[in-house]
């Protein structure tokens, strides 16, 4: 038995296979189930107990050596089905590895912060899942604020303390907490609201805060550096408007406009002959926000801004329906490639 073995096992290590037809054969003569693997162990149970171990041994190592020869075969017809001369070419080049792209939500995220960090802006993140504190009342959200309702605000049911965050201000708020002013970052991330998806409306999408707090920052600063995020971000000539609005942390409040980037301000279907389309709302941070956070608002003095992603991505790039971005389809995401 023990020669048998012997021989099976050198006609396995030398064999090859020309087709998956043949491969195919040498399973079923050794791994079938009335294979001859099998048929050697059958064998083996009446063996007396002395010579068990090295029978068992050279068994195994004969299966061992099969499955060898069937794994190595098998990733090879797996690709080519068969590997006679004549219908493998190895000069025929390799195909392409298709590479993915960089989605466009990333591809604006990081422009958004590439030229906020040529201001000096760094960039910090907080957590989705959020408190009520950070999300809304150490941002001067009162009790009865509208954005506190289930309707706009997804809320852990067994606690209405903990809720998906609506925005990026509550990173605002953890930044404040934790470091001193001179403080000057950007917060990017995802955010989430209780909203029917349509193609105008999400319930999650992105938002990159702006923070800005040290002595004497006045509303021109905030103007100036807003103007400056415009023109880098979409063209040197892009004027910007700032019409008063209100934010319960911020005070004085503004909503910013851009002139139109498709007519340059004239007016057009896309900013519905305005000639402005609106980008962000910003601010004042109000004093009471600044107390809340542990910073002394006698002494310091600061602005914030918040814009949506997909927004300025739609400005940058008109797409028309927002379900795109979470869609996957190849066909859009690509589009985007190099768009910088
Ligand atoms: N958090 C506001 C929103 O989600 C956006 C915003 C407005 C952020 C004014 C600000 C700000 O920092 O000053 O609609």
């Amino acid at each position: 038995m023990k020669d048998k073995i012997g021989q099976l096992l050198e006609e396995v290590k030398s064999y090859t296979a020309a087709s998956a037809f043949e491969l195919e054969q040498f399973r079923i003569r050794f791994m079938a189930r009335k294979g001859l693997v099998a048929e050697l162990f059958d064998q083996f149970r009446e063996i007396p107990a002395t010579e068990r171990k090295e029978l068992g041994l050279l068994i195994n190592q004969l299966k061992i050596a099969v499955q060898e020869k069937l794994d190595q075969y098998k990733t090879i017809f797996d690709k080519t089905g068969s590997i006679s001369d004549d219908t493998i070419d190895l000069t025929r080049p390799a195909n392409n590895v298709e590479l993915g792209t960089r989605h466009p939500l990333s591809i604006v995220r990081s422009e958004i912060i590439r030229i906020f960090s040529r201001l000096g802006y760094t960039v910090k993140e907080g957590p989705e899942i959020e408190d009520d504190w950070h999300n809304f009342s150490a941002l001067n959200f009162p009790p009865e604020h509208p954005a506190r309702d289930m309707q706009d605000t997804f809320f852990i049911t067994r606690n209405p303390d903990i809720a998906l965050r609506t925005h990026t201000s509550s990173v605002q708020v953890r930044v404040m907490e934790t470091s001193k002013p001179p403080i000057r970052a950007v917060f990017p991330g995802r955010v989430y609201r209780n909203e029917a998806i349509s193609a105008r409306a999400h319930c999650f999408f992105h938002q990159v805060e702006g923070l800005y707090i040290d002595h004497n920052v006045s509303f021109a600063d905030l103007k100036q550096t807003l103007l400056y995020f415009a023109r880098e971000m979409f063209s040197p000539e892009t004027q910007i408007r700032l019409r008063p609005s209100y934010f319960p942390f911020t005070e004085p409040s503004a909503e910013m406009d851009i002139s139109c980037n498709l007519c340059g301000g004239k007016g057009c279907g896309f900013c519905k002959y305005t000639g402005w389309v609106e980008i962000l709302g910003c601010g004042m941070v109000d004093p009471n926000v600044l107390e809340n956070c542990g910073i002394d608002s006698r002494e310091y003095t600061g602005f914030a801004f918040g814009m949506g992603i997909e927004r300025i991505t739609n400005l940058k790039f008109q797409v028309k329906d927002l379900r795109l971005f979470s869609e996957n389809d190849l066909r859009f995401l690509k589009q985007f490639e190099g768009a910088f």
